[in-house]
């Protein structure tokens, strides 16, 4: 609910748990009043409480010129005077409520999300006491899972340009107190990992100056007082960006213990210019709130993805396809022979979906060469895609194909032709990595050019899915646009998936970025799923998911499982531990099926077919991490239907030390007084027990059947409990 108080112009929101409250002041400022719990509070609105106690003169939108030493949401420069005006003072203007509005970015394909009720949006609009210079700050409510998405509309509606020099989407006011912060952090084949610690006096930024969403950060954070919150228990403040490029989130903790979070465009080389009449819509900034500490706040964060982002487009399946990807099979040595050997294979095990990755196109032997040559490798496919593709959907399968559309190999006939095409500055060096270089979106000929390629793709063959890769940072952002180019390089991104997703609605796209360095809510609103990382060690594997999971949802986490000597580790693992860690998200396989025996075959087929029996559960269901790794060196995550009918108990043992006895995994959300059986991939019943058992005494984390030593490293299961 959205409460307006319009005499008094205080404006409240209303969750199932929290509330958001800000006011209009007597000098037309806006600001924030309050944020946090509920606790059976009623609205302010209603319940006609004063406020004596402010949070102190805190702006919703504060800009630089109200404010000049903290930090600010805006920073503009005026021209229409002689002399520029680096002054910007918001007062309000007026509000409504509406139910159509729509953040900067948001996705143009118009395929619907699972759950399409209208949410009401409320806007606020502010102007400059001098300029005809106007920001509408937008609040859109989902109160099911006490989460806002904020953005800011800029309109300059001056007669000169106004060069905007710092733009946030909005800010978050936490509290007083001393905080702690979650994140994820990590590199390429480390992303996503878990880091905690504690907020000091000053400013703590988090951010990407890659072009892309980046491996190094992710654009996600809880918040919470330290040692009142934890896994399941205590508020805890959280949010996420819908932006793929350049972002920063910055926690601000003042001298007076008062914490606020900014986020959105970051501003480092950045600039936007409203020319006159001129209009900007930032991208959002969702941020939310649970009483049920860190393990609740990704609950809200999974279903508010799974319901309001991901698009669901009615021609595709309600599940995520198992997927087989030649990768690791094949490398950069793909032919049609060993794809089709690799198809037909993969079939037999209950594949679903075929991928065809790098190596398929131009003269692409090795990395050094061909990218945005789209043309199929004749010498490799002397048949065009053609046959593969036909015989994969004869199999019963979807086809998928690898593409990286922004980039460019200097040794390719596209380069040769459009040398000017990638961003550079003219007369300096041109840096490679990876042996390419980043074509400048800011080219609107460039964009329609990787259209084009796109399109006559799709056109000329059934693509049921695009791998759309992206396998380098900016190093020299020179363009034709200046420095919007690392905006106008996002716009062309979505702009490009929107527009493919449009054309050809039964289209899925996995968003994968040299592994997971392009993962977050803007992408999720145009792509069914992400590479989490290209290291699929499985208990590696282990920290990246559990740390993936607190800021996104198990249905969009691509999982392969590879060969038994991982690929990246050397280190071998069980098939059993390869298995239990994959079926945590979306299942894929990338092993050398060629290189399996007939018994390994069965085996694989084996598991596929349970993960097809829980399947709904892990996409679709609740997550709840029962035990973490950062707690127990173990992980134990539970997935619950609706209704606590059927669940799903997935446990593997990272690490033992002697002597080390886990507590036992108390399930949630099941039916009391009902009786459940859990039975794993081969059909033995392991565990019977009534609801109210297994959530009071709980589980077990390893079975009487096994003998206490295979409580070891690499031990793992995963339980399928219904209810009889
Ligand atoms: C990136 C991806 C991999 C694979 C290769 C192909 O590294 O993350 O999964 O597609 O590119 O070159």
């Amino acid at each position: 609910m959205i409460h307006v108080a319009a005499d008094r112009r205080v404006f409240e929101f209303h969750g199932k748990n929290s509330f958001y409250t800000m006011c209009v002041d007597t000098e037309g400022r806006l600001l924030q009043i309050g944020h946090g719990g509920l606790a059976g509070r009623s609205p302010v609105c209603t319940s006609g409480y004063v406020y004596t106690e402010w949070l102190g003169n805190l702006m919703e939108v504060p800009a630089y010129g109200d404010l000049s030493q903290d930090e600010v949401v805006l920073k503009a420069e005026f021209s229409s005077v002689s002399d520029p005006v680096r002054d910007l003072r918001l007062r309000y203007v007026s509000h409504d409520t509406v139910t159509d509005a729509q953040p900067g970015f948001a996705p143009k394909h118009g395929q619907p999300v699972l759950i399409t009720t209208p949410r009401q949006t409320l806007r606020i609009r502010l102007r400059d006491i001098e300029f005809d210079f106007f920001v509408t700050a937008c609040y859109r409510w989902t109160p099911e899972h006490d989460i806002m998405e904020r953005w800011l509309e800029l309109e300059n509606k001056t007669d000169q340009p106004v060069r905007i020099e710092q733009c946030f989407s909005g800010v978050l006011p936490v509290g007083h107190g001393q905080f702690e912060l979650t994140a994820l952090d990590g590199f390429w084949a480390t992303e996503s990992h878990l880091r905690r610690e504690k907020l000091a006096f000053g400013t703590k930024i988090l951010e990407s100056r890659t072009i892309n969403t980046s491996a190094l950060h992710n654009p996600f954070f809880m918040v919470n007082r330290v040692s009142r919150a934890g896994y399941e228990h205590g508020d805890v403040w959280f949010g996420q960006l819908a932006y793929s490029g350049n972002w920063r989130l910055a926690f601000e903790a003042r001298h007076d213990l008062f914490l606020r979070v900014f986020g959105g465009y970051n501003p480092y080389d950045f600039e936007l210019i409203l020319p006159p009449g001129g209009t900007h819509s930032t991208p959002a900034f969702i941020h939310g709130f649970s009483t049920e500490g860190w393990s609740g706040a990704s609950r809200r964060l999974h279903a508010f993805q799974r319901e309001r982002v991901l698009p669901r487009s009615p021609e595709s399946a309600p599940q995520r396809p198992v997927l087989y990807n030649s990768w690791e099979a094949t490398s950069f040595g793909v032919t049609e022979q060993n794809q089709l050997e690799l198809a037909r294979k993969a079939a037999a095990i209950g594949v679903e979906l075929f991928v065809l990755d790098d190596g398929w196109f131009g003269n692409r032997t090795n990395e050094r060469s061909s990218l945005g040559d789209w043309f199929v490798r004749k010498s490799a496919f002397p048949n065009g895609l053609k046959l593969l593709i036909d015989e994969v959907h004869g199999l019963g399968m979807q086809f998928g194909l690898w593409v990286e559309p922004e980039m460019v190999n200097p040794d390719s006939d596209l380069y040769r032709a459009h040398p000017d095409w990638v961003l550079h500055f003219p007369g300096r060096p041109r840096t490679e990595q990876r042996s390419q270089l980043i074509l400048d979106f800011g080219r609107p000929e460039v964009v329609d050019y990787i259209w084009s390629i796109l399109d006559r793709l799709l056109s000329e063959y059934p693509i049921d899915y695009f791998k759309w890769d992206m396998n380098r940072a900016a190093s020299e952002p020179g363009s034709v646009e200046g420095k919007a180019v690392w905006m106008k390089h996002v716009a062309g991104v979505y702009g490009l998936m929107d527009r493919l997703r449009a054309k050809y609605p039964a289209l899925s796209i996995e968003s994968c970025s040299s592994g997971g360095a392009r993962v977050d809510a803007g992408v999720l609103y145009r792509t069914e799923e992400v590479w989490t990382s290209d290291n699929t060690d499985a208990l590696c594997r282990l920290a990246i998911q559990e740390g993936f999971n607190y800021a996104y949802c198990p249905r969009v986490m691509s999982c392969w499982v590879t060969h038994e000597k991982n690929d990246q580790t050397k280190r071998p693992a069980t098939l059993a531990l390869r298995f239990n860690v994959a079926t945590r998200g979306t299942l894929g396989i990338g092993s050398s099926l060629n290189h399996l025996s007939d018994a390994e075959l069965a085996d694989y087929a084996r598991y596929i077919a349970f993960y097809k029996t829980i399947r709904p559960l892990v996409q679709d269901g609740t997550c709840y991490r029962l035990l973490e790794l950062e707690e127990h060196n173990s992980s134990v995550w539970q997935f619950v239907g609706e209704g606590g009918r059927e669940a799903v108990l997935s446990i593997v043992i990272a690490d033992h030390r002697t002597a080390q006895v886990m507590p036992p995994a108390k399930m949630k959300g099941l039916i009391a007084d009902r009786l459940y059986k859990g039975t794993d991939d081969l059909g033995r019943v392991l565990y019977t027990a009534t609801g109210a058992e297994l959530m009071s005494c709980g589980v077990p984390v390893y079975a009487q059947q096994d003998h206490p030593c295979m409580l070891a490293i690499g031990y793992s299961r995963t339980i399928h409990f219904t209810a009889t």
